[in-house]
């Protein structure tokens, strides 16, 4: 199914690894333009030279998403250069693992500042082209927002406030045509799905996480269905919570 996203903009936070850069992939596979915006420009850049040594087009933006004035500062360059965004992919964040009473509110602090702020920052940044554009976003969080994880306080926490934000905004732009989702992944095959969970976690409790055989998703596969939702085929679908995680929850 080709879906209808020739010569639109695409902006995508965490472009340089894991799931962001899959849905620059994809974005580009559809003819979109694609922003890859990251803190790590080398991941960014890679993304940005693969895409546009497939003949796509493509740019990669140096950015805090925890900063507003660099979050301004990237929107605008990505206007100059690539024109109105369309979409947004709020697919940056970062993990932590921790029993609650060692978990510095610094920690935690942070972890809420990327995952929900970062996401925040950039959709009040770029919802006025979205308008313009009838846009859509489509939001990062996890199964540990929808069920709660043992030793990931700071994460359930941030990925939980990202879901009811979607859910929130969602509800504030439906009279403007703006469609905000969010994705709720059970594992995904990326570097961030290999950071241990603490060493005296108690086996007993981690047995209680529900992981299905078919809870390990390859990004291309949340990937694909990111950019399905954002797309002008996901129809009237705004304000939904879409687990990907082999029927784990
Ligand atoms: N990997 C999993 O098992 C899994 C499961 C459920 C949900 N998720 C979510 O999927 C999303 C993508 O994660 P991933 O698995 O691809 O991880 P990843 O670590 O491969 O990629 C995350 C990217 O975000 C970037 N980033 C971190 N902090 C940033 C900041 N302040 N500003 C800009 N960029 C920043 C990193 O540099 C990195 O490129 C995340 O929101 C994550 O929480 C991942």
């Amino acid at each position: 199914m080709q879906l209808s996203m020739q010569g639109g903009v695409g902006i995508v936070t965490g472009g340089g690894s894991g799931l962001g850069r899959a849905i620059c992939m994809r974005l580009a596979q559809e003819g979109a333009f694609v922003a890859a915006v990251d803190i790590n420009m080398d991941g960014a850049t890679q993304t940005a030279k693969d895409i546009t040594a497939g003949g796509g087009k493509a740019a990669a933006f140096r950015c805090d998403i925890s900063d507003p004035a660099q979050v301004t500062a990237t929107i605008t360059a990505v206007q100059s250069q690539l024109g109105a965004p369309k979409w947004l992919f709020n697919a940056a964040g970062i993990v932590s693992h921790g029993r609650v009473e060692q978990v510095s509110y610094e920690t935690f602090s942070k972890v809420l500042a990327i995952n929900v702020g970062g996401a925040f920052l950039m959709s009040k940044a770029v919802l006025p082209f979205l308008v313009q554009n009838q846009g859509s976003i489509v939001n990062v969080a996890s199964l540990a927002g929808t069920m709660g994880v043992p030793y990931m306080v700071s994460y359930s926490t941030s990925k939980g406030a990202l879901i009811a934000m979607t859910r929130a905004m969602a509800k504030e732009y439906v009279d403007r045509k703006v469609r905000i989702n969010v994705l709720a992944p059970g594992g995904i095959e990326t570097p961030m799905y290999d950071v241990p969970f603490p060493p005296d976690a108690n086996p007993e409790i981690l047995a209680t996480l529900p992981r299905t055989s078919m809870a390990l998703a390859k990004p291309s596969e949340l990937a694909n269905m990111a950019v399905f939702i954002a797309s002008p085929e996901g129809g009237n679908i705004s304000g939904s919570v879409v687990a990907v995680d082999g029927a784990s929850t």
